[in-house]
C-alpha cells in the first residue's frame, strides 16, 4: 500500500507526481518472478512514462524497451538501456527516425505497412546495413476496451492487414537488406480479462503453423502489451496478476524450438506506483453541487477528459471523519476538466491535499502546457 510522506509534501509546489519507488521495484520483481523463462523478454513501453528516475529502475531490472519515436529511443539510450533491447514500433516512422534507429543498431523495427518496409529497406541498403524487422500484424481481435485505446481491429490504422501479410513476407525474402525475424501484435490497452490474450495466442498459432508449412520460421513473436490495472482499488491490487497473464501465453501459445517471446508492458508496470498530488484551492457551493476546485487540471492528467477514465481520489489531509459529496474539478477552461463527479470524500477544505491515484502510466508523459500552465514536477520516495 502506498504511503504518502505528508511532512515532505508540505514544502513541495503542487501539483506534482509522486512515485512510490518501493512499489515500482516490487512490481518489477513480480514480473521477473512470473516470467523466468530465458525465452521470455519484457520490453517496457516507454510511452507510458519516460521519467528518467522511473527508467533507471526499469533499466536496472534488465528489461528492454518498446519505443515509438526517436525521442523515446534517445530517452531509453540516455537511461542506459542497450540498443540491442530496443524495439521500434509506430505507424508513421519518419525518414530521420528510421535513419537514427539504423545508426544506433536497435534490435528490431516493428513494421506497420508495406511502404514503410520499402523505405527501411532502401535506407538500410544505402548504409550497407541489414535491418531486423518484425511485421506488425493487425489480428482483428476485439480487446473490449475503450475505443480510443483498442488497436487490433480491422478498422484501426495499426499493423499490416492479415490479407496482405503474404505479400509483405515475400517482399522481405527478396531483400538482402532486410532480415525478417518475426511477427508483432498489440491488441489494445487496459485489457481487464485474459480472454482476448487467449484469442491472440490462437491467432498466432494459426499464423505460425501456416508459414511453417511454407518453410518460413520466425525466431521472434512479440505479443505487445495491454494488461490492465485496477483503477478503483489501487491499494487492494497494487500489483497486477502477472502470474495469470504469463500463464495464458505459457498455456496457449505454441513456442517453436528457438523462438523468443517478447512482451511490451507499459501501464501494468508503472500505473499503480504514481499519484498526482494536488491542493484544494476552493470549495464552491453551487445550487445543485459542491465543487472541490483543485490546482491540477486536465493539463496534468488528461485521462479523465480524454477517455472518461476514473482515477480514485483520496483526501490525504482532511481533519474530518464525516463525508461530503463533491465534483472534483480543475482550473482549466473546459467542462471536461473534471476528475470525478459525485465523489464521496471526507469533508474537504481549502488547503487539503488530494491524491489522484494510479496515475503513473500515461499521466506525467501526456501533460501539456495548455492555458500556458507549467508542467507538473515529480517526487520519488
Ligand atoms: N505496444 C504497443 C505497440 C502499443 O501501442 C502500446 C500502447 C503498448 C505496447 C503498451 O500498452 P500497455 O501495456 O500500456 O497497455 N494513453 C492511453 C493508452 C494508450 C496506449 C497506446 N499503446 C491511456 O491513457 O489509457
Amino acid at each position: 500500500m502506498t504511503e504518502f510522506p505528508l511532512k515532505e509534501f508540505a514544502s513541495i509546489k503542487t501539483p506534482f507526481y509522486y512515485y512510490d519507488k518501493k512499489l515500482l521495484v516490487a512490481t518489477l520483481d513480480a514480473i521477473k518472478k512470473a516470467s523466468p523463462e530465458a525465452e521470455y523478454h519484457v520490453h517496457y513501453a516507454i510511452k507510458a512514462n519516460a521519467n528518467p528516475e522511473i527508467l533507471k529502475y526499469i533499466c536496472e531490472a534488465g528489461f528492454g524497451v518498446d519505443c515509438v519515436s526517436e525521442g523515446e529511443i534517445r530517452a531509453a539510450l540516455n537511461a542506459g538501456f542497450p540498443a540491442s533491447g530496443i524495439v521500434f514500433a509506430g505507424v508513421g516512422k519518419s525518414d530521420s527516425e528510421i535513419d537514427f534507429a539504423l545508426d544506433n543498431d536497435i534490435a528490431c523495427f516493428n513494421v506497420e505497412s508495406l511502404p514503410e518496409l520499402q523505405l527501411i529497406e532502401e535506407m538500410a541498403a544505402d548504409k550497407s546495413k541489414i535491418a531486423n524487422v518484425a511485421l506488425r500484424v493487425n489480428p482483428d481481435i476485439d480487446a473490449h476496451t475503450h475505443h480510443y485505446i483498442t488497436t487490433g481491429l480491422e478498422e484501426n490504422k495499426f499493423g499490416i492487414d492479415l490479407k496482405m501479410l503474404d505479400e509483405a513476407i515475400a517482399y522481405c525474402a527478396k531483400q538482402p537488406s532486410l532480415r525478417l525475424i518475426g511477427l508483432h501484435f498489440h491488441i489494445g490497452s487496459q485489457i481487464l480479462t485474459l480472454e482476448p490474450f487467449k484469442v491472440l495466442c490462437d491467432r498466432i498459432n494459426q499464423l505460425v503453423d501456416k508459414y511453417k508449412d511454407q518453410g518460413i520460421h520466425f525466431e521472434s513473436i512479440n505479443v505487445g502489451g495491454g494488461l490492465g490495472v485496477d483503477y478503483d482499488n489501487p491499494d487492494a491490487n497494487p500489483i497486477p496478476d502477472f502470474k495469470s497473464y504469463f500463464d495464458i501465453f505459457r498455456t496457449n501459445l505454441k513456442l517453436e524450438q528457438g523462438m523468443q517471446l517478447h512482451f511490451e508492458l507499459g501501464r501494468s508496470i508503472v500505473a499503480q506506483c504514481g499519484s498526482l498530488i494536488t491542493k484544494v484551492l476552493y470549495v464552491k457551493e453551487g445550487l445543485k453541487k459542491k465543487f472541490v476546485i483543485v490546482d491540477a487540471g486536465m493539463t496534468d492528467l488528461i485521462r479523465p477528459a480524454l477517455y472518461q477514465a476514473h482515477h480514485k481520489i483520496q483526501n490525504l489531509t482532511s481533519k474530518y471523519t464525516e463525508n461530503g459529496v463533491y465534483d472534483v474539478v480543475g482550473p482549466i477552461c473546459e467542462s471536461s476538466d473534471c476528475f470525478g463527479t459525485d465523489e464521496t470524500l471526507p469533508i474537504t477544505q481549502r488547503g487539503d491535499l488530494l491524491a489522484i491515484r494510479s496515475a503513473g502510466a500515461y499521466g506525467e508523459i501526456m501533460a501539456s502546457q495548455y492555458n500556458c500552465r507549467a508542467l507538473p514536477g515529480s517526487v520519488f520516495n
